[in-house]
């Protein structure tokens, strides 16, 4: 019987679920398959277009990808999720998933495919460089490596771990100095916006509006007579996830960065995560000081020109 790859809708959800449970070879994306699911698919196409596709064999479902265009830039799209059930692997599926997701991409007007995290609703930043078939079968379908990415993970798992260290004297000197910290509400959200944007440029808006006052994330702040110093939020894309966070440039190195996240990280904890992803990450030392946190993922991330 011929393969056929056909768009789903939302009321194939459950089966998009199950299949990633079954083929996403990490057994801790397989557990986060209904929130990486829903963060893809549902919540992400609020602001781009998102398309996902299946691979059939009669009735059977075989394999899935969910692509998207880049909100910002037309010229791109991406591949946010790809997945085959391990029976049926080495046997095209992933080949005709990509090929129709490149089509439907071009469609759209992309100029190039970026298997690569599609900010700000993204799975993984690239691909896991565990998932050993999926970097052959990137390079067999012609993406060349183009940046890696790195996420670090927080132990939340016992009591005296550095992550969960107390956060009570260094805000009792950030008092002394007139900063108050404390867990933002939805009444913050048009001030941290606005704070985010003007100190780091426009990006995080969904991830803000996905964490405060939300259901398993939430976001902590820092000020001073009523001006935003800092802020760090969790959960938006799923509970385990970290990030997030930024202070403002003239605050660096006070101490509040830390506090923020340690707040944050209590809260993932107190939700029952026992290992937090602060996702694709920049400054190391910063999270390996203030929280123990290592260096854990490692992403490589692949583009293709399309024509080319
Ligand atoms: C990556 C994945 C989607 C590939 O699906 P697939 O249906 O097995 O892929 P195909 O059969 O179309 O393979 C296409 C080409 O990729 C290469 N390839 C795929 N798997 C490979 C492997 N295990 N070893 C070496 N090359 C491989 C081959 O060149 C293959 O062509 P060929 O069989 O003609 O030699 C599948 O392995 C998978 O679901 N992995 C787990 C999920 C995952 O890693 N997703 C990506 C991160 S989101």
């Amino acid at each position: 019987m011929d393969l056929e790859i056909a768009e789903l809708g939302p009321d194939q959800r459950h089966s998009v679920v199950d299949l990633c449970g079954r083929a996403l070879d990490l057994p801790e994306d397989a557990a986060e398959a209904p929130d990486v699911v829903d963060a893809l698919w549902t919540r992400a196409a609020a602001d781009r277009p998102v398309v996902a596709l299946g691979a059939y064999r009669g009735t059977d479902l075989l394999g899935v990808l969910v692509c998207s265009g880049a909100a910002g830039d037309a010229r791109l799209g991406h591949v946010d999720l790809v997945a085959v059930d391990p029976a049926h692997r080495r046997g095209g599926v992933g080949r005709a998933l990509l090929s129709s997701a490149e089509r439907i991409l071009a469609g759209l007007g992309a100029a190039e495919v970026l298997l690569a995290g599609n900010p700000p609703y993204y799975a993984w930043p690239g691909i896991d460089v565990r998932y050993t078939p999926a970097v052959c079968a990137a390079l067999a379908l012609g993406y060349r490596q183009d940046r890696t990415a790195w996420n670090m993970t927080a132990d939340l798992s016992y009591d005296g771990s550095p992550a969960l260290r107390p956060t009570e004297p260094a805000e009792a000197r950030l008092a002394g100095r007139g900063v108050t910290v404390r867990r933002a509400g939805a009444g913050d959200l048009p001030a941290l916006t606005e704070f985010a944007r003007a100190t780091f440029g426009g990006a995080w808006d969904a991830e803000l509006a996905g964490s405060v006052g939300r259901d398993r994330a939430g976001c902590h702040l820092a000020e001073r007579d009523g001006e935003l110093l800092g802020f760090a939020a969790y959960g938006s894309s799923r509970p385990s996830w970290f990030g997030p966070m930024g202070t403002a440039p003239a605050a660096e190195g006070s101490g509040i960065g830390g506090v923020l996240l340690r707040r944050c990280l209590r809260d993932q904890r107190a939700a029952g995560v026992t290992a937090a992803q602060i996702g694709w990450v920049g400054p190391v030392p910063f999270y390996s000081g203030s929280a123990g946190a290592r260096i854990e993922r490692v992403f490589f991330l692949y583009r293709k020109a399309l024509g080319a």
